[in-house]
């Protein structure tokens, strides 16, 4: 029976010193043209004191022209070498892991930042914040392919020990995989192989470019809660097939942004059973657990030693995966080890304005807000101030989203 504090060995042969991992948050830290800052750095070297043995950073982009938001960090700006370096550097001292998220939006990269996104298919986003998309060619296809296999290559020269690939929230990687928003009737649509293949291409690509400790790691979504969409099925098949292709860990996850199910935590956080059991795709992922060797992270939902805990002895998880806690206790790891009555303060966020709420953005501004103030040494606020902080956060990313335009121009 493991316990939070116990190690956890993947296949690369690294260590794990616990069994808390850091899950990824936008830190919106960086510039608008993609540029990493020295935030980032102060960041995360408060953060590496915050007791999780992984921390995956918030997506960074493959292709700078195409952002899911606006402040995210172009992972192929040569002029990011160096401050990479040092980010990568503030996890040495602690013994703690770092892995920066690889995402291409696909789809979801909102007009603010572009006018002219790219999906599998052309199956327009259900929400007035997208242009519809245009098809990509297979050079495209395969040209992204290599993004991916080329960011992950400089940051392992950075001093990173691996990456994880954004496959949930419905980006491009998770467009791929589903049935509904891949309607391609080549070799990447139509059959299950077809459709995986785009992640498994990225994987390999990765594979041959970084060496052999280098960690490999990917987020799914248990399902996209979307009809004719991606389901539970094709969620435990893609773990299975990422399992045998030698994934290092995989991460369970939920929603999208036509359904955020996830941020919400909607249907399932409804459940009695999740209502018990804190995080909400427990279920999900002890049907998962059973089929595959690669270790599991769930995240969504978990905020106490106890909750934690529980899961891990349950044999469902290898390992608590933790956002919105550690935006507001900067020890959150730290706390829910040596405490095993700790329980996070962090409540839902609602401003009472339907569109608002339904898109979870007073939620993520709120945290984005807290997370800039760990970055510049600033206590943390322990209560949400109204609709100031959505309003607040939608400013700046509508400024800097003009910015990102004018940088793509
Ligand atoms: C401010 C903020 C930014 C986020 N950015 C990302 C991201 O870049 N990549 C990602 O996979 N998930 C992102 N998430 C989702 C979290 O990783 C996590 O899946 C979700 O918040 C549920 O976990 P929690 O209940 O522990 O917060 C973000 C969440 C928040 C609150």
């Amino acid at each position: 029976m493991a316990t939070l504090g116990d190690s956890l060995t993947l296949r690369s042969g690294t260590v794990l010193r616990n069994r808390i991992c850091k899950a990824s948050m936008n830190e919106a830290l960086a510039t608008a043209d993609g540029k990493v800052t020295t935030e980032h750095v102060s960041l995360y070297e408060a953060w590496a004191n915050s007791g999780a043995s992984l921390m995956i950073t918030g997506n960074m982009m493959v292709d700078g022209k195409h952002m899911n938001e606006p402040l995210v960090v172009d992972a192929l700006l040569e002029s990011n070498t160096g401050l990479l370096r040092k980010w990568a550097a503030t996890g040495k001292a602690t013994n703690t892991h770092i892995w920066p998220q690889l995402n291409h939006p696909g789809k979801q990269s909102p007009k603010m930042v572009n006018d002219a996104p790219v999906a599998p298919s052309v199956v327009p986003i259900e929400n007035d914040l997208f242009v519809p998309p245009r098809a990509l060619t297979e050079a495209e296809i395969e040209d992204i392919i290599d993004r991916f296999a080329e960011a992950a290559a400089r940051l392992e020269e950075a001093g990173f020990t691996g990456v994880q690939l954004h496959g949930a929230h419905g980006y491009l990687i998770g467009q791929f995989l589903s049935p509904h928003h891949n309607r391609r009737t080549d070799k990447w649509g139509g059959s299950f192989d077809n459709r995986f293949r785009f992640v498994e291409e990225i994987y390999n690509s990765i594979r041959a470019r970084t060496g052999d400790g280098f960690n490999i790691g990917i987020k799914i979504n248990s399902s996209d809660f979307q009809k004719g969409g991606f389901t539970e099925e094709d969620s435990i098949e893609v773990a299975k097939r990422l399992d045998k292709l030698g994934v290092d860990l995989i991460e369970i996850s939920g929603g999208s942004w036509e359904n955020p199910v996830n941020r919400k935590g909607k249907a399932e956080a409804k459940k009695e059973s999740t209502r018990k059991r804190e995080a909400y795709f427990l279920e999900y992922a002890e049907k998962v657990k059973k089929q595959i060797e690669t270790p599991l992270v769930v995240t969504g939902g978990f905020r106490s030693s106890e909750g934690m805990s529980q899961a891990l002895a349950s044999g469902a998880i290898d390992m608590a995966g933790v956002a919105r806690p550690f935006a507001v206790d900067a020890k959150f790891g730290t706390h829910v080890i040596r405490n095993p009555k700790h329980v996070s303060p962090v409540a839902p966020i609602r401003s009472g304005i339907k569109k608002i709420d339904a898109m979870a953005i007073m939620e993520i501004s709120w945290y984005t807000m807290q997370i800039e103030r760990i970055s510049r040494g600033k206590k943390v606020q322990t209560k949400a101030d109204g609709v100031w902080p959505a309003l607040k956060v939608m400013y700046r990313f509508w400024k800097n989203g003009k910015a990102v335009k004018r940088v793509r121009a």
